[in-house]
């Protein structure tokens, strides 16, 4: 059995939002941290980019480190936080740290999901724990829920809004009838928005974060590549209010779920009915909705980013390290995956689907949009004409589908946008009901 330790510190990488959060936490509370570990914790050393910057909050002197070894290396750092960011060389840090022997916490959902596996065979094979609770929700106890907390069910499904800046945008579209390109403005002044906005608004960040989730609640290795994306970009007001009155409303979803072929993993927008819990989580607020066998239906709401929200969860994760190291007790590292469940192409999936199509305003327009459809046995559930432009002689066709598979959607839309009539195809987006 292990040494047990009886002051235990700790080695911050990044000191940005988070990992300043994290240290500022560290620093101003004291005496709680040592009375959830049962020993002090202390900061040791932080490593940053630039040693000159302003920081936001008084560091004691002497701390500051100019290279992972530094780090690493010191004796005094007993836990590794890994607050970067970025794949590299965030990725090599917790390789350095593990192969020192060192136990990691992490919030990087971008190494989680791409070198994810490779880093906890590495954790095992060293003993040490690799703990990354903040990769995904911020302040969301997501990852504990499935590795810990649902173990005894089996998922059916699970549904997550897990990208504040998104929902931030999509909320201020539905709500203010904002355009796509002011909604984003407004995200990135309020400093909601990754470095690269892409990452959020097409959908990137979302299949980093469901890529980890899905790959624990299904005990199946899934990776970002796996999954079929898609961003926000080509929605616009209309569509928000179409949904509303359909009853909807639209939310970029991390979707996963288990069938009878296999495991779908899909980021994409999404209609989902007005009274559906997730469709009142507005703003930067994360959700995620699981259905478990045993525990039905459960939601899990709250902030999920932000310095002190993942300061939570990444020091939730420290407090658990250092709990152990304390105690003299081995890591607590999750399962290896399972056989696995085979990944569902996503041409097989079949849902409703709403369309809005720009069209000429003239007899027999639907009929010729009709027959695309029924030739692929694409059956319409609703159909309504939009306001005309007696000007531009065009009008808008909104329509609702019933279920319906993905290929003969992909196909029938393809060969609507060739039909002379159709002016342009605003938006399609899948019904999750
Ligand atoms: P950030 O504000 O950009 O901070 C990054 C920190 O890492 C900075 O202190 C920077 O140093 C340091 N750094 C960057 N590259 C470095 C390098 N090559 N060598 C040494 N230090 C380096 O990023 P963040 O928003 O805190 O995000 C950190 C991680 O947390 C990311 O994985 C992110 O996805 C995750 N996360 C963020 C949030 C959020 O709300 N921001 C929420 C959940 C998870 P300088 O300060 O000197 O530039
Ligand atoms: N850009 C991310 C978001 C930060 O908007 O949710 C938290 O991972």
């Amino acid at each position: 059995m292990a040494k047990a330790k009886d002051r235990l510190g700790i080695g911050l990488l990044g000191l940005g939002t988070v990992g300043g959060g994290v240290g500022q936490a560290l620093i101003q509370r004291p005496e709680h941290l040592a009375e959830q570990v049962g020993c002090p914790l202390v900061l040791r050393r932080a490593l940053v980019r630039d040693a000159g910057k302003r920081r936001s909050f008084d560091l004691p002197p002497g701390l500051l480190a100019r290279s992972v070894q530094e780090v690493v290396g010191d004796p005094d750092v007993d836990v590794v936080v890994e607050a970067v960011g970025g794949e590299q060389p965030a990725a090599s840090f917790l390789e350095i740290a593990l192969r020192a022997g060192k136990p990691v916490a992490t919030a990087n959902k971008e190494v989680m999901a791409k070198h994810g596996p490779r880093l906890l065979a590495l954790a095992r094979e060293r003993g040490c724990d690799l703990r990354f609770e903040a990769s995904v929700g911020g302040g969301l106890p997501v990852i504990a829920l499935f590795q810990r907390d649902l173990l005894a069910n089996r998922i059916a499904a699970f549904h997550a809004i897990i990208n504040g800046t998104t929902n931030y945008i999509l909320t201020r579209m539905d709500q203010e009838g904002l355009d796509f390109a002011a909604a984003l403005k407004q995200a990135q002044a309020l400093g909601y928005a990754e470095p690269n906005p892409a990452d959020d608004i097409e959908g990137t960040d979302a299949t980093y974060k469901l890529a980890i989730l899905a790959s624990l609640a299904f005990r199946t290795q899934v990776y970002p590549e796996d999954i079929h994306r898609e961003g926000i970009s080509r929605l616009t007001p209309r569509d928000f209010r179409y949904a509303r009155e359909l009853g909807y409303t639209i939310k970029l979803l991390a979707i996963a779920r288990a069938g009878q072929t296999g495991l779908q993993v899909r980021v994409h927008p999404a209609f989902i009915p007005q009274d559906w819990l997730l469709a009142k989580v507005d703003g930067v607020f994360n959700a995620l909705q699981v259905e478990g066998d045993l525990v039905g239906r459960l939601l899990v709401y709250g902030r999920g980013a932000g310095p002190q929200p993942t300061a939570s969860a990444l020091l939730a994760d420290v407090i658990e390290i250092a709990r152990r190291l304390h105690g003299g007790l081995p890591p607590s590292l999750p399962p290896l995956p399972g056989p696995g469940l085979p990944l569902v192409p996503m041409g097989d999936l079949e849902v409703r689907h709403y369309f809005r199509i720009s069209v000429a305003d003239r007899p027999g327009v639907l009929a010729q949009m009709a027959s695309i459809l029924g030739d692929r046995r694409i059956s319409i559930a609703s159909v309504i004409q939009k306001e005309a432009d007696p000007q531009a002689g065009t009008a808008e066709i909104v329509m609702m589908t019933h279920p319906a598979r993905e290929s003969a959607v992909q196909s029938a839309l393809a060969e609507l946008a060739r039909l002379e009539v159709v002016k342009e195809i605003g938006s399609w987006v899948r019904v999750e009901a």
